[in-house]
């Protein structure tokens, strides 16, 4: 499977957003994640469609959208008109009925993925496996940048991988907390593949921007 390095720009600088995302492309992002969030699903706010639709216009890397959002159907068509917005995220803790979810999605022409808090069984998505391209392993409680690394979810990529292969799926598992130089060794040998990377790449106080995403590549 590729693999894909994709800093948060949770941890970024707002104030100077352009320039944070021209600094990471050039210091060898992949993509771009946006990490949506209401105070309701989880206990912080942060940013909406237009802030998203501005930050699309500034980058030509491909933006991934994680919605830790209560009720995202609302909202998907706002946050789906960007161009390069090519993934949406919903997570399966916010939605009541995740496979007209993931439909809404798909008809908008993005990509699918359900997000996983760490309490989620992997299982939960037996039955909408086949229609989605990815599945977002949360290894933090979903809310802040810069906490620990949750190590009993390790588990849960291991199985999603089996059972991707098992059932012949191209699925790509994306792992979103606490990801860093030594923990991205351990995501990456249970199978995952696109790494989320938000204070490690942002705020690192010993590697420049360019080296902490070296360090998070083969
Ligand atoms: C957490 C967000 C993450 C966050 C990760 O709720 O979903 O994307 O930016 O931050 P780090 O990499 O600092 O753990
Ligand atoms: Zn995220």
């Amino acid at each position: 499977m590729k693999e894909i390095i994709m800093p948060s720009i949770l941890s970024a600088d707002f104030s100077i957003m352009k320039e944070q995302l021209n600094d990471v492309k050039f210091a060898g992002a992949d993509a771009i994640h946006c990490d949506v969030m209401d105070g309701h699903f989880v206990p912080n706010i942060t940013f909406g469609p237009k802030f998203v639709e501005d930050c699309c216009k500034v980058s030509d890397l491909p933006f991934y959208v994680h919605l830790m959002i209560e009720n995202p159907d609302q909202y998907l068509t706002q946050f789906a008109k960007p161009e390069n917005v090519v993934e949406i995220s919903v997570h399966e803790e916010a939605c009541v009925h995740l496979h007209r979810t993931i439909q809404n999605i798909k008809a908008l022409g993005k990509r699918t993925c359900v997000a996983l808090n760490p309490h989620t069984p992997e299982t939960n998505l037996d039955y909408v496996l086949e229609d989605l391209d990815a599945v977002l392993v949360m290894t933090v409680n979903p809310g802040f940048g810069g906490q620990k690394f949750i190590e009993s979810q390790l588990k849960k990529i291991e199985n999603l991988r089996k059972t991707a292969d098992a059932r012949g799926l191209k699925l790509d598992i994306q792992v979103d907390g606490g990801v860093d130089g030594e923990t991205v060794k351990l995501i990456r040998n249970a199978g995952a593949n696109m790494f989320v990377a938000g204070s490690y790449v942002f705020t690192n106080k010993t590697l420049s921007m360019a080296e902490a995403i070296k360090t998070l590549k083969i």
